[in-house]
């Protein structure tokens, strides 16, 4: 256990005397008097883990009890909370209404031409029973995968719990994804279903999105052949050319609305398929991470309660996160629904229609707890303070960080300018393939440090070590890995165990270690800091994005011969992707015509969150007599940076080559 005393400064406003900024942060004597989480709480998980684990388990309804806590002799493979049954949607909705709390606020959804809903407990269970019985009518049953291609729309959420009430593996892909990954995703999960929208906002405009539903599905003989329904909720109505498949396509309004809204549940297995969530890896072809039921509902709920210090009936929480990721599921969905909370949906982006929306929901709702990513507080900063300062930010007790690294600077403005230095600031480390918050600081027992994810919370095992698997010394940069099985670790990637235990459990396979792909560090007081991945993963605005899935679809255009990616240091985004490539023989069409090609191709191929920031037309690329790329030599040059040992190259003089086009 580490973490770091909460005695070496007597008041979170102690600024240093000498002038110089404050290095470490108590939580006040206010916090810390009404904080959920107290130093016992690292204490019962050290004593017994097991048992602590459990115990948070019980925080659930169970239909049956659990006998054994944790099945690890088949490892990696995870069983948690064996022989018990639950049902996550009962756990995220039924038992709040059936503890009266049935006219609690659950979902302020904010839409973004400036439409709203509020949406009690009660409310939701109905319209979930609704989709429940619509998805038995069409013959699905458990087991079953469903896609889910939509905005930041209550119906998204609704199918979301409506799947886990039904034992249906939801699959959601981000709706900013092409008509291209949204297949692969179908294909690869064999999907029966596809949930999307008519339509979707985009700054105040409304954009098809079931055009790019019927895209991926095909037809004739490259139609998607396991899907059977689309089912198209109505969002913008505003697609006058709108396929339609009869008999494979139909509306929310004529079939979910009109079902009835009883429905009995049924309770399922502890380690039930809850959900898949594609994410990038080292090669180019995205991992469907599974996730499974009592395992992982125990965890996002236990870090939603401890974590952000919620408290029932009282809190407004709002995570900036889209469902299309990880966060969303976890601390839009599971984790806050399960708590009983009252949170926030926002449907667009911080600048629709203004700078100004985010402070204006925050203000309107009396939200108190905040969570978005460091991409976001950076972009505040250029945005400039005025902006914040012009609201009544005053309900705000506790702010969050999650995706990527928080730089100290960022870490101070956001608790200055947005926390007024009176709410303690969470940075949570975790992964989609951790399903919950690892490492992270509790609000009201740590001392955090801008920067710093601090340590593993209670029930968590992490160390940073080297090659060897040797814990480092204090400002060392290690491996950082998960050296015991948490609750909601993921439990395969779908359909390919071989490439699951190669990726994460073969680097220190000896010692049956969880490898991460983070480097990591301590510093002197053992708190320690993430310093980003280590692989070849981007993180662009919290976004993760493989470089060779990049590289693949530069590849995929007519005039490319080679490409190589790399993420780039940038101010705002923390990596920006930059990619070289050479052409093939024969090519004359002009640079700049060809880069904003391979741009839009990018963007149409993955996403335009995959498109690179900056394409250079090279004559070659680095690489070692082995063949690899040396993309560490790519970073240097896009960085601007000294170039590192150019000694293993083939070919040195490449570079000034490479310079030549850049400059
Ligand atoms: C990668 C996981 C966590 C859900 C959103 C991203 C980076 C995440 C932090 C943090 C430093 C962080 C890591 C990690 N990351 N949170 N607080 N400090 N780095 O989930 O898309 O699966 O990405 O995001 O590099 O491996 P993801």
């Amino acid at each position: 256990m580490q973490i770091v005393s909460t005695t070496e400064s007597s008041s979170p406003a102690d600024a240093p005397e000498d002038g110089s900024v404050q290095a470490v942060y108590p939580p006040s004597p206010e916090f810390v008097a009404q904080a959920n989480a107290g130093p016992e709480l690292y204490e019962h998980a050290d004593a017994d883990r097991l048992k602590f684990w459990a115990t948070q388990a019980r925080r659930l309804d169970w239909d049956t009890d659990f006998d054994q806590v944790l099945d690890w002799p088949d490892a990696p493979f995870a069983k948690w909370f064996v022989g018990g049954k639950l049902n996550v949607a009962a756990n995220c909705v039924d038992r709040h209404v059936a503890a009266g709390k049935g006219d609690r606020v659950a979902i302020h959804w904010v839409g973004e031409p400036g439409d709203s809903r509020d949406i009690t407990y009660s409310q939701l269970l109905d319209e979930v029973s609704r989709a429940a019985n619509y998805f038995t009518s069409i013959g699905l049953e458990a087991g079953d995968r469903v896609a889910i291609y939509m905005p930041m729309v209550p119906e998204a959420i609704v199918t979301m719990l409506s799947c886990a009430r039904l034992g249906l593996t939801h699959s959601v892909v981000f709706a900013g994804f092409s008509a291209t990954a949204l297949r692969s995703r179908v294909d690869d999960a064999q999907a029966k279903l596809v949930v999307t929208t008519d339509g979707q906002f985009r700054r105040e405009k409304p954009a098809p999105l079931k055009a790019a539903v019927d895209e991926a599905l095909g037809t004739g003989d490259d139609a998607a052949e396991s899907v059977e329904h689309v089912l198209v909720v109505r969002r913008t109505n505003h697609d006058p050319d709108m396929n339609w498949v009869e008999g494979r396509d139909v509306w929310w309004d004529d079939t979910v609305a009109e079902s009835s809204p009883k429905h009995e549940y049924e309770a399922f297995d502890s380690e039930h398929p809850l959900f898949l969530l594609y994410t990038s890896g080292t090669t180019g072809k995205p991992k469907g991470i599974v996730h499974t039921s009592g395992g992982y509902l125990t965890q996002t709920s236990y870090t939603f309660h401890y974590v952000f210090d919620h408290k029932e009936g009282r809190d407004v929480f709002w995570c900036g996160a889209d469902i299309g990721w990880v966060t969303g599921h976890s601390y839009l969905v599971y984790g806050p629904l399960s708590n009983g909370a009252t949170e926030i949906i926002y449907e667009g982006t911080p600048n629709s229609p203004n700078e100004h929306r985010h402070f204006e929901v925050i203000e309107k709702y009396g939200v108190t707890t905040y969570y978005i990513a460091p991409t976001l507080i950076r972009t505040f900063m250029k945005w400039g303070r005025t902006i914040p300062d012009s609201h009544d930010l005053s309900s705000l007790r506790l702010l969050g960080s999650v995706g990527e690294p928080i730089n100290p600077e960022a870490w101070r403005w956001y608790r200055d300018v947005i926390g007024h230095n009176r709410c303690p600031i969470v940075d949570t480390w975790w992964q989609t393939e951790t399903g919950s918050a690892m490492i992270s600081p509790l609000p009201g027992v740590t001392a955090t440090k801008p920067g710093s994810a601090m340590a593993p919370l209670p029930g968590i095992s992490a160390n940073i070590v080297d090659d060897d698997g040797n814990k480092v010394a204090p400002g060392e940069q290690g491996y950082l890995v998960l050296d015991q099985p948490w609750p909601s670790m993921l439990r395969g990637i779908w359909g390919d165990d071989e490439r699951f235990k190669d990726t994460y459990w073969s680097r220190f396979a000896e010692q049956g270690w969880y490898f991460a792909g983070d480097g990591a560090r301590y510093d002197e007081d053992g708190a320690l800091w993430v310093l980003g991945r280590i692989d070849d993963v981007m993180n662009v605005s919290g976004h993760r994005i493989s470089t060779a899935e990049v590289e693949s679809a530069l590849v995929g255009h007519h005039a490319v011969a080679e490409a190589a990616v790399i993420g780039a240091t940038d101010a705002t985004t923390g990596q920006g992707i930059v990619a070289f490539v050479i052409l093939r023989e024969g090519i004359d069409t002009d640079h700049e015509t060809l880069i904003s090609e391979m741009k839009s191709h990018v963007s149409v191929d993955i996403s335009p969150i995959a498109k690179p920031r900056e394409i250079n037309i090279v004559p070659e690329l680095p690489k070692t007599r082995s063949g690899k790329i040396m993309r560490r030599l790519l970073r240097d040059v896009a960085e601007g940076n000294e170039l590192g040992d150019t000694s293993t190259l083939v070919d040195p003089t490449v570079f000034e080559a490479i310079r030549s086009q850049r400059s």
